[in-house]
C-alpha cells in the first residue's frame, strides 16, 4: 500500500461500506512456515523422549527428546512454579545460532518463583512427576506430556504428534562453498541469550550436560546432514507482494499441539474481531497474532490486528485451565474441537482414561522463531487463573481516578480555540468530562513532541485552562519521527545510533504520517531510557501535569512495508531480527512513555499512556483500545467481545471508539454505542478527520440527554470502578467479565457475547441491535437475585428474560449480596469530586446479607503504595451495616464521607435506625420506605470513610 493510496482510502472512507483489502495481508497459505506447520499431519512428528538423559532438579526435570528422522536433539525443561502453574521450555540442545528467548523485565518482570517437583517414578514408558496438587506424566514413545488435575487430564503436549521444530541449519549446498573464517563465524553465538532458568535454590542439576552435548550435537548436525528435511519453498527467502525477506537463518519455526480433554469451551488470545469463545478454525485460517495496522479490519475474522495476547484460557464447569505462550514472533492457533468439527478425535481421554465421550479442544500453536515457552495454569477455577497468569506477566496498573472517567477525542481539534469552544458546549450541555485529546494534527509536520504553532500557540494556557477545571490533555506521541535534519528529536536519535537498522546496518526508513521516517528502537534499553527523558517538562514543550499520552501506530505501521509493518529481517539492539520481536514492539514504546511521565514528576504521579499496539504484559504499562472499529451496528456488538477477550487475557483497562472510528453513525446508535460505552474500563469517543463533527451536545436533543445521563452514571459509579481497578492491580481479576467468571459451573453462559459483568456486582446487557426496544437478559445463577439499577425491581437468576428497552434504557443489574459506593453527585469532571461523599448502595441476597470494598486514596499519585489508603469492609447481616478497616497496613485520612445508604430488598417496615461511631457515640438516623419496591433510604450518616461504624435497623 502505498502512502498515496493510504491517502485516497482515508478520503472516501466515510462513504463506502467497508471491509479490509484481504490482498494487503498474508493467509496462511502465504506465509511460509504458516503452511509447513499447518500442513503437518498428526502422527507425523518423531520425536522420542531419550529417557536415560533424565536430570532433575528439586524444582526441574530435563530430558532430551531425539528427532528419530533427522536425529536432532531437543531439551525439555519442565519447571515447577508457584500456585500450581508448570513451566515447559523446548529448545534446541545444541543450536548452531542461540535463539531468541524475551528476556525477563516487561512482559514477565522477574524469574517466577519456582516450587517443588517431585519425580514420582520413572520406567520405560516414561516418568511422572507432582508439582503441588498437579500430576504431570510424559511419555517417551512417542513424545507427550498430559496434565492432571484430581486424577483427570486437563492438557496434552504432542498427543496429536505435531511437534515441529525447525533446528537452525546451514543453507543447503552452501555451508561447503564458503571460507572457513564464515564456517567459524557461524559456530559463534550471535548474541547474548538467556540461559535456561536456574533452580531458585541450591541444588545443582545432576550433571552439567552443556558442554559435552553440544559437542555431541554438533557432531550430529554435521553428521546427519543428509537427514535434513527436503528444501521447500520460502524456507531459505520468501517473497511477498514486492517485499523479499532475506531470512538468513533459514527455516527456524517451532510448532505444537495442546490439546484439553474434557474442554468444550476456549477463550483468549486477543486481538481478533470476533465471539469471545473461539471458534474452529477447520474452515479458516488460523487464528494470526503478528501486531498490524489492519485498515478496516473485518469482523468474525481470525485475522491479526494491533496487539497479541498469546494466552488461552479452556473453561467447563468443573475446571478452568490456561496456557500462556511466551514467544515475541509471528504465531497463529489453529483450533478444532470433537464436538464442533466431529471426525477430530485425538484420543486423548482414549489414551488415558479409554473413553472417548467425553468433549476437547485441540489446539496447535506454531511461531516463525523463537523457542517453545509454554506456561500451564492449573487454575482449578477462572480466578486462580486469573492470578496465575498475573503472577507472571503483572497486574493493570492501577490508572489515575479521572483516566476512569469520561475522554472526549476526535481526529482532530483544530485548534485552541476549537477546544475551548467544545469544553465550553460540554459545559452548557451539562456533560461532565475529564480529558481532551488532541491527535496528530496538533503537531508541526507530524513532528511529536512539537506542537503547530499557527493553530496551539500557547499550550501551556490551553492545558491550563483545562487543570482549572480538574480536566486533562492527552496528546498522540508516535513511535516513527520525521526524517528531517532540522527536527531534534530525530538527529538525536540518529546520531546516537538508536534507530531500527536495516540488515545492512544503514538507518532503516519508511513512510507513515509524516512521510519518510525512522522508527527508534524501543528494544533497546538506551532507547527506552531516552524516550522516557523527553517527557521531562523543561524537554517536552508544553507540557504540564495535566497533560498526557498516546501511543498509536506502534504496530509499528509502515506504510510502505510488507503487510503495512517491518520487514522481518530488519535488526534490533543485539543483533535480533524484528521476526524475533516484531509483537512486543508495541509494548516497550508504551513502557518507555509510561516511564518518560513517571520520571517527569521524580515518581511521584501515576502515568497514563493509551496504546494500540500491545503483548501479554501491556497491562502493566496503561490502557488499551481496539482500533479502527466502524460506525456500524455489528461494530457496536463485537465491541464487547473484543473487550472481554482482552479482560481475560490480563489486559483489562480496554476500550472500543464510542461511535465507531469510521463512518457517520446516526444518533440512535451513538445513542447506543454510548450506553455500551459507558460500561467499558476505558471509556473515550472518537472519530475520524472525514467524519462529521459529533460530541454529545450535537445529538437532538433527546438523544443528548440520554447520552448525558450514560455519561453521568458512569461518574457516579466511578468509585466502584475505581475499587476494582485496586482489586484488580492485586490480584489480576478482569474489570469487565464473561458471566462464567462468576458463575463457573453455569454451562448456559459459556458461549454468552452481549451480557457481561462490570467487577463482580453489575450484569450490563447494552442494546446494540437497530431498532431495538426490548433485550434479552441473562440473569445467572440461579440462587440469585438482581436489581434493576433505577427502579430496583427484582430478577431471579438462572434465567434469560425479555426485558423492556426502549432507547433511554440500558438493561443494568445490581447482584443481591453486594454493596456498591457511588458519589452521586455529579460535577463537570471526575476530579472535581475527590472531597464529595459517598451513597451506599446495598442489594440483599436471598438470606439478607451483603458484601462490599470501597477504597480510596489521593486519586492520582503513587502514595497509595506508601500505605496511603482506605479500604474498607463493608458488611451487611442482621439488619445490621457495619464499615471495617479491611487492610491494616492503611493510614490515610480523607475528608470523604458517606451521605446517604440505599438498601435494596428489604422485607419489612423499620422502626428506628441507629448509628454507632467509633468514638462509641449513638445517635439516630433518619429514613424513608418504599414498600413497593423494597427500598430503604438511610439518610445523612454522616460519617467519615475512615472510620469504623455499625448502623443498626430496629
Ligand atoms: C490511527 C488510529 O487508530 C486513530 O485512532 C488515529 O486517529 C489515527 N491513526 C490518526 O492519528
Amino acid at each position: 500500500m502505498s502512502f498515496v493510496h493510504v491517502c485516497i482510502c482515508i478520503s472516501v472512507l466515510v462513504s463506502q461500506s467497508l471491509s479490509v483489502n484481504k490482498d494487503n495481508f498474508k493467509s496462511c497459505d502465504q506465509s511460509g512456515f504458516c503452511k509447513r506447520q499447518r500442513n503437518y499431519e498428526p502422527g507425523e512428528s518423531t520425536y522420542i523422549a531419550l529417557l536415560n538423559s533424565l536430570k532433575t532438579t528439586s524444582t526441574s526435570i530435563e530430558l532430551q527428546l531425539l528427532n528419530k528422522k533427522n536425529s536432532v536433539k531437543l531439551l525439555l525443561q519442565v519447571i515447577g512454579l508457584q500456585d500450581n502453574t508448570i513451566r515447559v521450555k523446548i529448545n534446541e540442545l545444541s543450536p548452531l545460532k542461540l535463539r531468541y528467548e524475551i528476556p525477563y523485565g516487561e512482559v514477565i518482570t522477574k524469574q517466577p518463583v519456582q516450587q517443588e517437583i517431585k519425580v514420582d517414578g520413572s520406567s520405560q514408558k516414561g516418568v511422572t512427576f507432582t508439582v503441588g496438587d498437579t500430576t504431570g506424566v510424559i511419555s517417551a514413545e512417542p513424545f507427550r506430556m498430559d496434565i492432571f488435575s484430581s486424577n483427570e487430564p486437563v492438557i496434552s503436549l504432542n498427543a496429536r504428534n505435531l511437534l515441529k521444530f525447525e533446528h537452525m541449519r546451514v543453507k543447503p549446498g552452501w555451508f561447503s562453498s564458503i571460507g572457513s573464517g564464515l564456517k567459524s563465524w557461524f559456530s559463534q553465538p550471535f548474541r547474548e541469550t538467556p540461559q535456561p532458568d536456574p533452580p531458585n535454590d541450591d541444588h545443582e542439576a545432576e550433571s552439567d550436560h552443556k558442554e559435552g552435548e553440544n559437542e555431541e550435537g554438533k557432531e550430529e548436525n554435521e553428521e546427519n546432514k543428509e537427514d535434513e528435511p527436503k528444501d521447500e519453498p520460502n524456507m531459505w527467502e520468501e517473497t511477498y507482494k514486492t517485499f523479499t525477506d532475506s531470512k538468513p537463518n533459514g527455516p527456524t519455526s517451532v510448532g505444537m499441539d495442546i490439546s484439553f480433554p474434557g474442554f468444550q469451551f476456549v477463550y483468549g488470545i486477543p486481538q481478533h474481531a470476533d465471539s469471545l469463545a473461539l471458534k474452529t478454525t477447520k474452515n479458516s485460517d488460523p487464528y494470526r497474532l503478528f501486531n498490524l495496522d489492519v485498515f478496516e479490519y473485518d469482523i468474525y475474522s481470525p485475522m491479526a490486528l494491533y496487539g497479541s495476547v498469546p494466552m488461552m484460557i479452556a473453561h467447563n464447569e468443573k475446571k478452568t485451565v490456561a496456557v500462556f505462550w511466551h514467544n515475541a514472533a509471528e504465531t497463529w492457533v489453529d483450533i478444532s474441537s470433537n464436538v464442533a468439527d466431529k471426525t477430530i478425535f485425538s484420543k486423548v481421554a482414549d489414551f488415558v482414561q479409554g473413553n472417548n465421550e467425553i468433549p476437547q479442544t485441540d489446539t496447535h500453536w506454531f511461531s516463525e522463531s523463537g523457542i517453545i515457552d509454554l506456561f500451564i495454569m492449573m487454575g482449578p477455577r477462572p480466578k486462580d487463573v486469573f492470578r496465575q497468569y498475573a503472577l507472571i506477566t503483572g497486574t493493570t496498573a492501577l490508572p489515575p481516578l479521572f483516566s476512569i472517567a469520561y475522554h472526549q477525542c476526535r481526529w482532530n481539534y483544530n485548534d485552541e480555540a476549537d477546544v475551548a469552544a467544545v469544553e465550553e458546549n460540554m459545559d452548557k450541555a451539562d456533560i461532565p468530562f475529564d480529558v481532551m485529546w488532541l491527535d496528530i494534527e496538533h503537531t508541526d509536520g507530524k513532528r511529536y513532541f512539537t506542537w503547530a504553532n499557527d493553530k496551539f500557540p500557547n499550550p501551556k494556557d490551553m492545558i491550563g485552562k483545562l487543570s482549572s477545571k480538574g480536566r486533562k490533555m492527552v496528546i498522540i506521541v508516535d513511535p516513527h519521527l520525521k526524517k528531517d535534519d532540522s527536527y531534534d528529536v530525530y538527529t538525536d536519535a540518529k546520531s546516537k545510533g538508536y534507530f531500527v537498522k536495516n540488515k545492512d546496518g544503514s538507518d532503516y526508513e519508511g513512510w507513515c504520517w509524516p512521510g519518510t521516517s525512522a522508527w527508534p528502537d524501543f528494544i533497546n534499553p538506551d532507547v527506552q531510557q531516552w524516550w522516557a527523558s523527553k517527557f521531562v517538562y523543561d524537554t517536552q514543550p508544553g507540557s504540564t501535569p495535566d497533560l498526557f499520552v498516546w501511543n498509536d501506530m506502534n504496530e509499528p505501521s509502515v506504510f510502505n512495508g510488507p503487510e503495512v509493518t517491518f520487514l522481518k529481517d530488519l535488526i534490533h539492539h543485539g543483533g535480533v531480527e524484528n521476526r524475533d520481536v516484531h509483537n512486543i514492539y508495541g509494548l516497550y514504546v508504551q513502557k518507555a512513555t509510561a516511564d518518560g511521565l513517571v520520571l517527569r514528576s521524580g515518581g511521584r504521579d501515576r502515568p497514563f499512556v493509551l496504546t494500540r499496539a500491545f503483548f501479554a504484559g501491556s497491562q502493566k504499562y496503561g490502557a488499551v483500545w481496539t482500533g479502527d472499529n466502524m460506525g456500524e451496528w455489528s461494530h457496536l456488538k463485537i465491541s464487547i467481545p473484543m473487550i472481554l477477550s482482552l479482560n481475560i487475557a490480563g489486559i483489562t483497562f480496554s476500550g472500543a471508539d464510542i461511535g465507531g472510528f469510521f463512518k457517520n453513525p446516526d444518533a440512535e446508535l451513538q445513542t447506543r454505542w454510548y450506553q455500551a460505552g459507558s460500561f467499558y474500563p476505558f471509556f473515550r469517543a472518537h472519530a475520524h478527520l472525514d467524519t462529521k463533527r459529533r460530541e454529545p451536545y450535537l445529538l437532538p436533543e433527546e438523544n443528548m440527554k440520554i447520552v448525558r445521563d450514560a455519561i453521568r452514571a458512569r461518574y457516579s459509579l466511578l468509585p466502584y470502578l475505581y475499587t476494582q481497578f485496586y482489586l484488580a492491580e492485586k490480584d489480576g481479576r478482569p474489570i469487565m467479565q464473561p458471566l462464567w467468571v462468576e458463575f463457573p459451573e453455569e454451562t448456559a453462559t459459556f458461549g454468552i457475547d452481549d451480557n457481561f459483568l462490570l467487577g463482580p456486582a453489575l450484569l450490563v446487557r447494552p442494546v446494540t441491535e437497530q431498532g431495538a426496544t426490548t433485550a434479552n437478559v441473562y440473569f445467572p445463577g440461579s440462587d440469585q437475585i438482581w436489581y434493576d439499577v433505577q427502579t430496583y425491581a427484582q430478577f431471579s437468576g438462572g434465567q434469560e428474560k425479555n426485558i423492556d428497552a426502549p432507547l433511554n434504557k440500558i438493561p443494568v443489574y445490581q447482584r443481591g449480596g453486594t454493596i456498591i459506593p457511588r458519589k452521586m453527585r455529579i460535577r463537570r469532571s471526575a476530579t472535581l469530586s475527590y472531597q464529595d461523599p459517598f451513597t451506599l448502595i446495598v442489594c440483599l441476597d436471598k438470606q439478607a446479607k451483603a458484601l462490599g470494598h470501597l477504597y480510596a486514596d489521593d486519586y492520582r499519585s503513587f502514595q497509595y503504595k506508601n500505605r496511603e489508603y482506605i479500604h474498607r469492609g463493608l458488611i451487611f447481616e442482621n439488619n445490621q451495616l457495619e464499615s471495617k478497616n479491611f487492610d491494616r497496613n492503611s493510614k490515610y485520612t480523607t475528608k470523604e464521607w458517606i451521605e446517604k445508604i440505599v438498601i435494596a430488598g428489604f422485607k419489612k417496615t423499620p422502626n428506628k435506625i441507629f448509628l454507632k461511631k467509633s468514638d462509641g457515640s449513638t445517635i439516630e438516623l433518619g429514613h424513608s420506605f418504599n414498600s413497593e419496591n423494597k427500598v430503604l433510604t438511610i439518610r445523612k450518616p454522616d460519617v467519615n470513610i475512615s472510620e469504623d461504624w455499625r448502623i443498626t435497623i430496629n
